[in-house]
C-alpha cells in the first residue's frame, strides 16, 4: 500500500508544480483565477453569508527582491500564487482556510473562539502507548489520501490555462513531502537548464517562518484525520545526543542488520518502501528508505545556519558568523536532498526542535517584525510574500512570532530551567549581537549546530566504520524527482 503510494509519487512527479484545494483544482477556478471555495457550513463562497471571509484580488508585495533569480515569468511559482489564482479568500477574525472552514492556529470551537495552547512533548518523555499511537499516525497518514488537496501535474502552461487539467490524489503525508520538495526545486528553463540559485523554503530568512507554518500545517491534517484534537509533533532534542538515538526500531527505525543502506526490517517503517530511478530501472523495487540518515541531519541543519541573510544584503554570509568552516563540512550535501528530506519522518521530529530553537530565539529577543527583512530578500522570502506553495495563503512575517500565539508551546520551554542551555549560548550572542539582529539566531543555532553535529558526526563515524565504506548520499528520491523532473522537459 505505502510502497504504492511512494511508487505512485514518483509517477506523478514529471513535470511538477504545486498543491492545489480539490475544489479549485477545475477548469473554471482557473480560467478565472479565482480560488474562493463553498463553504459548507452555509453554502457560501468564502463562509461570506456567515461573515467569514470574502472572495478578494490577491494584493501582491511590491517590494524588491534580492539578485539571485534573475528571471521573471518563467517559473509558476514566482509571485505566488499569480500565476494560478489572483482571487482567493481572506477569512475576517480568527477563520482561516481556502474556504475559511477553519480556524487560525491557536484557536478552536464552533466560532473559532476558543484559545487552544498544545505542548509539543519530547519523544522520549512519551509514554510506549503515546510513541505508538505517534507511529500509528504517521502510517495512517501515509495511507490517507489527501481529501483537501490535490497536486497538479503539469505546469500551468501545459495546463492551458486551465483548459487542459493535470491534476492527481495524493496521501497526506506524501502531500507534505510534495510541497517541501515544490517548495525547493530548481527552475526549470527549458531543454536541460535548471537554475539552482532558488529556494522557497531554505537558504534565506523565510526558512524558519516557512518549516513553522509547515509543520503547524502538518500538525492539523494529522489532528482531522485521527480525530485526536490534541495532537502534538513530538520533538528529538539531539543536544545531548551522542549518536542517532531515534534511529532504533522501537523508534524511527533502525539500521539493517547486513546492509547498511537499508532500514531494519524489524522497523514500524520498513514498509514505507520506496521506488527510485538512479541507477535503477524505474520501477524496481528497493527495500527500506534512504540511506545516511545522518546526512538528513547535517543536511538540513546546514540550512538552518544558512537560513539567516543579512537583510541588507539578503545574502546568507557565514563568514560573519563564525562557522564558516564548520559549514563546509555540513554542506557537504546537494539541495536534492534537502528537497527530498520530508520523506524520512525523523524530519518532523527534527524540524519541530529546530523550530523550538526559534522559539527560544524570538522570546530572547522578542523582535519587532520589523526585523525580518522586507525587501531584498530571494525570491520569496521578503516579509510580505506569499509563502510556496500553500494555498490559503501565508505571509513569511506572519510566522515570525511567538509558537504560543500560534497555539503551541514546547515542553522543556515551559521548565524554567533553561539557564545553563542560556549560558551555553551567551558566547555566541554576544560575538553575533555586534552584526545585525539576524546573525544572532544564525549563531545561537550555529553554536548548538556545531556542538551537536561534532559529535553526532563523530558517534554515526564510530558506528558506521567498517560496514559502509561509502557514504552515500541521503535521499536518492529526490535527485529521481530531479532526473525525472528534467526528463519530462526534454
Ligand atoms: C485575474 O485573472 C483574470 C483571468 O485571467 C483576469 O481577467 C483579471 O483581470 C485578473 N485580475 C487581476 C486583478 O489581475
Ligand atoms: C456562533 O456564531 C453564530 C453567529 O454569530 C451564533 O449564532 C452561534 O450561537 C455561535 N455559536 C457558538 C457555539 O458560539
Ligand atoms: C492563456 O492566457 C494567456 C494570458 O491570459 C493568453 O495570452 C493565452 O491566449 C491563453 N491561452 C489559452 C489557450 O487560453
Ligand atoms: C484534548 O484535551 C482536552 C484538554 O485536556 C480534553 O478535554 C479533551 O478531551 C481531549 N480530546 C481528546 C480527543 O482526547
Ligand atoms: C561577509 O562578511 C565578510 C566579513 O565581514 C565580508 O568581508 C564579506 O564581504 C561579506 N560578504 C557578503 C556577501 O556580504
Ligand atoms: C565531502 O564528501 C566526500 C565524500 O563523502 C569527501 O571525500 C569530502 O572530503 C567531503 N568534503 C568536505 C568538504 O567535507
Amino acid at each position: 500500500m505505502s510502497l504504492f503510494a511512494m511508487g505512485f509519487l514518483l509517477v506523478i512527479l514529471q513535470p511538477s508544480t504545486g498543491q492545489f484545494p480539490r475544489a479549485c483544482a477545475n477548469t473554471q477556478s482557473l480560467l478565472r483565477k479565482e480560488c474562493c471555495p463553498l463553504w459548507d457550513g452555509d453554502g457560501s463562497p468564502c463562509g461570506e453569508s456567515s461573515n467569514r471571509g470574502a472572495c478578494q484580488a490577491i494584493l501582491l508585495s511590491q517590494a524588491p527582491l534580492g539578485p539571485q533569480f534573475p528571471f521573471s515569468g518563467v517559473d509558476d511559482r514566482e509571485d505566488w500564487p499569480s500565476v494560478f489564482y489572483n482571487r482567493t479568500c481572506k477569512c475576517k477574525g480568527n477563520f482561516m482556510g481556502f474556504n475559511c472552514g477553519e480556524c487560525k492556529f491557536g484557536f478552536s470551537g464552533l466560532n473559532c473562539t476558543e484559545r487552544r495552547l498544545r505542548t509539543r512533548r519530547n519523544i522520549f518523555q512519551l509514554t510506549n502507548s503515546e510513541k505508538d499511537k505517534f507511529l500509528a499516525y504517521l502510517n495512517l497518514a501515509k495511507n490517507t489520501p489527501s481529501q483537501d488537496y490535490v497536486i497538479a501535474t503539469g505546469t500551468y502552461t501545459q495546463m492551458n490555462n486551465g483548459s487542459n487539467l493535470m491534476f492527481r490524489n495524493i496521501n497526506m503525508y506524501d502531500l507534505f513531502v510534495w510541497m517541501h520538495y515544490y517548495a525547493s526545486r530548481d527552475t526549470l528553463l527549458g531543454g536541460s537548464n535548471v537554475w539552482r540559485d532558488i529556494d522557497f523554503a531554505h537558504e534565506a530568512p523565510g526558512f524558519l517562518p516557512w518549516h513553522r507554518l509547515f509543520l503547524l500545517l502538518w500538525e492539523r491534517e494529522i489532528q482531522k484525520i485521527t480525530g485526536d484534537e490534541n495532537f502534538t509533533i513530538p520533538y528529538w532534542d539531539w543536544r545531548d545526543a551522542e549518536d542517532c538515538v531515534v534511529c532504533t526500531d522501537e523508534y524511527m527505525g533502525g539500521r539493517h542488520p547486513t546492509n547498511p543502506n537499508l532500514l531494519s526490517p524489524a522497523s514500524f517503517f520498513s514498509s514505507w518502501q520506496v521506488r527510485t530511478g538512479r541507477g535503477e530501472k524505474r520501477g524496481k523495487k528497493k527495500k527500506g528508505r534512504t540511506r545516511g540518515r545522518e546526512k538528513l541531519i547535517v543536511s538540513e541543519l546546514s540550512y538552518l545556519t544558512l537560513g539567516f541573510a543579512d537583510p541588507r544584503t539578503a545574502i546568507s554570509n557565514i563568514s560573519q558568523s563564525g562557522l564558516h568552516n564548520a559549514l563546509h563540512i555540513y554542506m557537504n550535501g546537494s539541495m536534492s536532498q534537502v528537497q527530498g528530506s520530508a520523506n524520512d519522518p525523523i524530519f518532523l521530529l527534527h524540524h519541530a526542535f529546530v523550530d523550538s530553537i526559534f522559539e527560544r530565539w524570538l522570546r530572547r529577543h522578542r523582535p519587532i517584525l520589523e526585523v525580518y527583512p522586507a525587501a531584498n530578500a530571494p525570491i520569496g522570502h521578503n516579509r510580505e510574500n506569499y509563502m510556496v506553495p500553500f494555498i490559503p495563503l501565508y505571509r513569511n512575517g506572519e510566522f515570525f512570532i511567538p509558537s504560543r500565539e500560534l497555539g503551541y508551546d514546547y515542553e522543556y520551554l515551559q521548565e524554567p530551567a533553561l539557564d545553563s542551555f542560556q549560558e551555553f549560548l551567551i558566547p555566541y550572542l554576544e560575538q553575533a549581537r555586534q552584526i545585525w539582529p539576524w546573525l544572532v539566531g544564525a549563531a545561537v543555532i550555529g553554536g548548538i549546530v556545531t556542538a551537536v553535529l561534532s559529535s553526532l558526526i563523530l558517534a554515526c563515524k564510530k558506528k558506521r566504520a567498517g560496514t559502509s565504506p561509502e557514504i552515500q548520499p541521503l535521499l536518492t528520491e529526490s535527485e529521481d524527482y530531479n532526473n525525472i523532473s528534467y526528463q519530462s522537459h526534454f
